[in-house]
């Protein structure tokens, strides 16, 4: 089955939310708590060790419930189910869209083009298995009998942003293995990851789907070349590993065809953390742990498939998110993890939400008229509240926040827990209800700066409370992402799973690269025509 394409803006519910949004667009959320004392708790989900307060939005229950309607009239429950039971709804690749398979029980089915694809994930989960714990017990030794102290995980994308973002929240739980992340084609990143490297003790994890992508092919060579300094041929195979569903290409790249962790056309790249793109989280935490991740992951994919869509905490994030970018015209939104560990956190969801939904043509192939995929950022706090809150606050832009929170700190420190805890309940109820010119008065202010002091209030917050940073609930949250970015594609009737944005940057590069050793010019506009002479000028 394919998708539906529905024009979100031709429903009945989206013109009533237009017409509901003149009423509601003023509406101070102070006022609407002040008139409902039930309000936070009708707008709470409690779900496993999820806490999800989304009352401090500019929403209404008739809001709420246009929105909601607004999912019915989309067929939202009809392309869930189409995208767990492996239908090509990555239709313009031509492709099922299976992530969730990646983390389902062994008991489960999936089929697609017929194939239960279930025990192949099993199969390769099971090599990750021994794997990770032969490296980590060190009974698969370097080229020397060393065992690995180190492992580079070489790739880009989604099959670096997921790991790295993964591996440094998890950080609390990693054993001895140091990693590493190469990712960037300037030749500075992958040199100064080579200048902490020891080639007798250091494992090369080379992740691309593709295996065609330039920067992870010239970081893999340029490592290569350096680590044949010390070793022979015949040690790559001791030392070099590769995710990929390109088998050929890796073989012809010299890595062993045991050394090959295959993946599916059906796993976006950045949605594969879950499959063997993850083999670094696995090596870096155990993988006991890594299956923990995935355990938590299809406990939310349970919870996405069967809860009633007012309780499902993906779809409500995703309504409350379609009604700021459609209806109020937000144009980004902040995602605040109150928890370090979770620092690369923002940067692995731009690659998940922008690259997913940064589109502009329908599902029919038509321009859409209507705003698309959100910009997405943001940093932890309290950090961030000293860098750019000061805009969230006072600034002329509406910036609709996800704060995510957890209740226990990993090292138990509780005083530093408290005042974390303090900071992230004190930043959403001052962004709610920000500060009156009669309170700024009652606190002394010198009078010509009063209007400075004040701070409008009414910033809409969502409040994810978990109760512990474990990979579990790490798991969960992403998936959490995962199917928010799923509703929206799904409401604005784009294709997600695609990425054709980023194709012609990488054409138009690799002609200019031919350029710099030749005598030959294409044709550019006159800025890149001076930019590439200018270059090849000092060259
Ligand atoms: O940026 C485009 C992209 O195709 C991403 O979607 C993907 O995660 C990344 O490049 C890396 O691709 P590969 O894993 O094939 O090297």
């Amino acid at each position: 089955m394919t998708l539906p394409s529905i024009d979100p803006t031709a429903t009945d519910s989206w013109k009533r939310l237009q017409e509901h949004f003149k009423t509601v667009k003023d509406v101070h959320m102070k006022d609407l708590f002040a008139q409902d004392k039930e309000r936070a708790n009708k707008f709470t989900i409690k779900w496993d060790d999820f806490y999800v307060d989304f009352s401090k939005n500019r929403i209404t229950e008739e809001t709420f419930n246009y929105l909601l309607e607004l999912a019915d009239e989309v067929k939202l429950k009809d392309a869930i189910k189409s995208q767990f039971s492996g239908d090509l709804i990555n239709q313009t690749e031509g492709r099922a869209v299976l992530h969730t398979a990646l983390r389902a029980p062994e008991t489960s089915e999936c089929y697609v083009d017929g194939v239960n694809v279930i025990p192949e994930v099993y199969e390769v989960k099971q090599k990750i298995k021994q794997f990770t714990n032969d490296v980590v017990n060190g009974d698969i030794k370097g080229f020397t009998g060393k065992a690995f102290t180190d492992v580079v995980n070489i790739g880009i994308g989604g099959s670096d942003l997921g790991p790295a973002m993964v591996v440094d929240s998890l950080q609390y739980y990693k054993n001895h293995l140091t990693t590493h992340f190469v990712s960037n084609v300037d030749g500075d990143h992958v040199n100064e990851v080579i200048k902490k490297l020891n080639p007798e003790t250091t494992l090369f994890v080379v992740v691309s789907k593709t295996f065609t992508t330039q920067e992870t092919l010239s970081n893999a060579n340029t490592i290569k070349a350096w680590f044949l300094k010390s070793a022979g041929e015949d040690a790559i195979a001791k030392h070099f590993v590769a995710v990929s569903t390109n088998i050929q290409s890796v073989k012809s790249f010299g890595i062993d065809e045991n050394n090959i962790f295959p993946m599916w056309d059906w796993v976006g790249g950045r949605f594969s953390l879950w499959s063997a793109v993850g083999l670094t989280i696995s090596l870096a935490v155990g993988y006991t742990n890594f299956e923990s991740l995935l355990v938590g992951a299809n406990k939310m994919d349970n919870h996405f498939k069967n809860e009633d869509f007012k309780t499902n905490i993906p779809v409500v994030l995703a309504l409350i998110s379609v009604w700021y970018n459609n209806f109020f015209k937000a144009e980004s939104e902040a995602v605040i993890p109150y928890s370090q560990y979770l620092n690369q956190f923002a940067t692995y969801l731009q690659q998940g939400i922008m690259e997913s939904n940064g589109k502009s043509v329908d599902r029919n192939g038509n321009l859409i008229d209507y705003e698309t995929g959100t910009l997405i950022w943001g940093e932890p706090g309290t950090n961030s509240q000293h860098a750019f809150f000061q805009l969230i606050h006072q600034g002329t832009k509406l910036i609709p926040a996800d704060f995510i929170g957890f209740t226990k700190s990993l090292h138990g420190n509780q005083d530093h827990q408290d005042k974390l805890i303090s900071n992230f309940l004190a930043q959403t109820e001052a962004l709610l209800n920000g500060k009156t010119e009669k309170e700024v008065i009652a606190e002394g202010a010198r009078p010509d700066i009063i209007p400075f002091k004040v701070f409008k209030g009414n910033k809409p917050t969502n409040t994810i409370f978990v109760n512990k940073l474990t990979p579990e609930s790490l798991g969960k949250l992403i998936a959490m992402y995962e199917h928010k970015i799923f509703v929206q594609g799904i409401i604005w009737n784009i294709f997600s799973y695609d990425q054709f944005g980023v194709e012609l940057g990488k054409q138009l590069a690799s002609k200019i690269l031919q350029e710099f050793n030749s005598t030959d010019n294409n044709e550019h506009d006159s800025s890149t025509s001076n930019l590439l002479n200018y270059y090849k000028s000092l060259m």
